[in-house]
C-alpha cells in the first residue's frame, strides 16, 4: 500500500497516473458534442450504488474505467458553448496547472509551518486584487471556499464592527435581487428574524436607493442599528449592478458597513473597456469576489477583501498548538488568523498561474467577449416574437420567457416554460436555467463561454421554442 503514498520513491507512479487520468478527461473534452447527456438520477444511482467501496480494484486503469460509468461519461460540462446555465466558467488551462500542483504539494494555508511561500503568494493575490478594487493602504483580505462563506465572514466582521448589545436590533439591508447566502449568513450570525430588511429593485433590476433611503431612516426612527448595507455588483439572476456610488453616499450619513457581493461582477476589475460599470466599490468596507465565477478559475477561488485590515481580528483565536500569541510577536505570518478555516487549500495558486501565464488583461478580454454576447443576444431575444426578455444585460445574463402566439394564461406558459426547461436538459442538447420574476417562471442563459456563438443562443431558442410548442400541443390534446 505505501507504493500508493507519493513521495520520493514514487514519482513515477504519480506522473504516470496522473497523466492516464488528465489523458481521460482530455479525450473526453475533445469528443463531447453535447453539455450533458440527458441521464436521469434514476438510472445512474443504481450504477454508483452498486459499487462495493469494501472491494478496491487495486488498479488505477480499472478505477477510471469505472469512473466512466458513474461520472465522466454522464457529467454536466461546463466548457460546452451550449452550457448556458448557471454561473459555471470555463476554466483557463494555466489554473488547471495550478490545480494539480497545489494538490499534489497540498500546502495547507493556516500557518507559515505549513505553507512557506504559498501565504506569501496568497497575501500578494490579495493586496493585487485590492489594488484593483481600489480600497486604500490598510486593505487586507483572505481567500475563502466561495461566495457564500465571503458574504458570510463579511457579515460577521460587520456584526461585529456594529456593536450593539443585541443581536435582535442589528439589521441588514440588501436588494430583492441579492443572494439568498445574506439571509443564511444572518441567521448562522444569531440575528432575528426581521433582520434582513429586503429593498426593492426597480424595472433594471438594481436597488432602489430611495427606498434604501426610506428603509435606513426608518431603522434610525425605530432605534435599530442598521448594521449593513449589501449591494450587489451582478446579481445571481439578471447580472444588475446596484447603484454603488449613492449607496456609499447612504452607508456613511446611517453610519453602516458597505458590502459589496462582487461575486459575479468581479470579473469587470480585470476588464479595460468595462470596469466603469463596477465605479462605486472602491468605497466599501468589504467585498466578496469569486474568482470561479468570472475569473474562468475553477472551483473554488474566491476572497473577501476588507478596507481595514484590523477588522479581520474578528476572526481570530488562539490556540497554542497552532497559531500562539508569540507568533505575532515574532512576526511569523498565518493566515488562519484571518479566515473562518482552518485547515485551506492553496486555491491561490490557480489565479497567480493564471495571471503569470494569461495576465490580468487576458482575463478581462474573456469577460469582455462574454457581456457582448449578452448584448447580442437581447437584441435577438428582444427582436423575436416568440420571448419577452426582462432587462437589457449589465453583465452576462438574460432572463426570458417563451409566450406562445396562441395562449394567454399566465399559468400555462409558466408550465410550458417549465417543461421547455426540463426537455432541453433531458435531451442533453443545451442545459439553460431558471428563475421567477414577479411569481412567474422564466428561464435563464447565464454566458460565462466566450466559446458561444450567436448562432448557439438562436438554436437553443429554437429547441425551447419547439419544446414549449410540444408540451402545449400534448396539454391541448388532453384538455379535448
Ligand atoms: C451574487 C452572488 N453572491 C454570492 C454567491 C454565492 O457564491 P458561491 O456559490 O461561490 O458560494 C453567488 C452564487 O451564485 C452569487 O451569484
Amino acid at each position: 500500500m505505501r507504493s500508493h503514498l507519493l513521495n520520493d520513491t514514487t514519482a513515477e507512479r504519480y506522473r504516470r497516473s496522473v497523466t492516464e487520468g488528465i489523458e481521460r478527461v482530455a479525450a473526453k473534452l475533445a469528443t463531447t458534442d453535447r453539455p450533458f447527456t440527458g441521464v436521469t438520477v434514476d438510472s445512474l444511482a443504481p450504477v454508483v450504488e452498486r459499487i462495493d467501496l469494501d472491494r478496491p480494484l487495486y488498479d488505477t486503469t480499472a478505477a477510471l474505467d469505472e469512473l466512466e460509468d458513474v461520472y465522466l461519461r454522464d457529467a454536466v460540462y461546463f466548457h460546452h458553448p451550449r452550457y448556458l446555465a448557471h454561473l459555471n466558467c470555463p476554466v483557463v488551462i494555466p489554473a488547471v496547472v495550478g490545480e494539480a500542483v497545489l494538490s499534489a504539494v497540498n500546502s495547507s494555508l493556516d500557518t507559515w509551518d505549513q505553507s512557506a511561500g504559498a501565504t506569501l503568494i496568497e497575501r500578494r493575490l490579495i493586496d493585487w486584487t485590492n489594488e484593483r478594487i481600489g480600497l486604500g493602504p490598510a486593505a487586507d483580505g483572505v481567500f475563502t471556499s466561495g461566495g457564500s462563506q465571503s458574504n458570510l465572514q463579511a457579515l460577521l466582521l460587520a456584526r461585529e464592527e456594529a456593536k450593539s448589545d443585541s443581536y435582535g436590533t442589528l439589521r441588514i439591508f440588501v436588494s430583492e435581487a441579492g443572494h439568498f447566502s445574506v439571509k443564511k449568513s444572518a441567521k448562522l450570525l444569531g440575528l432575528g428574524p426581521d433582520a434582513v430588511v429586503t429593498v426593492p429593485t426597480g424595472n433594471d433590476k438594481r436597488m432602489q436607493t430611495v427606498a434604501l433611503a426610506r428603509e435606513l431612516e426608518r431603522c434610525a426612527q425605530e432605534g435599530l442599528v442598521p448594521m449593513a448595507v449589501v449591494a450587489t455588483a451582478g446579481t445571481t439572476d439578471f447580472g444588475s449592478i446596484d447603484p454603488l456610488p449613492e449607496i456609499a453616499e447612504l452607508c456613511e450619513q446611517f453610519g453602516a458597513w458597505m458590502h459589496v457581493d462582487a461575486a459575479y461582477g468581479c470579473g469587470l476589475l480585470t476588464s479595460l473597456r468595462n470596469r466603469h460599470r463596477i465605479d462605486g466599490i472602491e468605497r466599501a468596507d468589504s467585498v466578496t469576489v469569486d474568482y470561479h465565477k468570472s475569473f474562468f478559475q475553477p472551483v473554488s477561488s474566491s476572497a473577501v477583501l476588507v478596507r481595514d485590515a484590523a477588522t479581520l481580528r474578528h476572526a481570530t483565536y488562539h490556540a497554542e498548538y497552532l497559531n500562539p500569541r508569540r507568533m505575532v510577536q515574532e512576526r511569523i505570518p498565518n493566515q488562519v488568523d484571518k479566515s473562518l478555516q482552518t485547515t485551506r487549500r492553496f486555491d491561490a495558486l490557480k489565479l497567480w498561474m493564471t495571471l503569470r501565464v494569461m495576465g490580468a488583461d487576458g482575463i478581462g478580454e474573456l469577460f469582455d467577449e462574454v457581456c457582448d454576447l449578452a448584448e447580442e443576444g437581447w437584441r435577438m431575444l428582444a427582436a423575436d416574437p416568440r420571448y419577452d426578455v426582462v432587462v437589457a444585460p449589465s453583465l452576462s445574463t438574460l432572463v426570458f420567457r417563451y409566450i406562445p402566439a396562441a395562449v394567454t394564461d399566465p399559468a400555462e406558459i409558466d408550465r410550458a416554460n417549465l417543461y421547455a426547461r426540463k426537455a432541453l436538459f433531458a435531451s442533453g442538447d443545451a442545459v439553460v436555467a431558471g428563475t421567477k420574476v414577479t411569481g412567474r417562471h422564466f428561464l435563464k442563459f447565464t454566458l460565462l463561454n466566450p466559446e458561444t456563438t450567436t448562432d448557439d443562443i438562436s438554436a437553443v431558442l429554437d429547441l425551447i421554442a419547439g419544446h414549449a410548442e410540444q408540451y402545449l400541443g400534448e396539454s391541448l390534446v388532453h384538455a379535448s
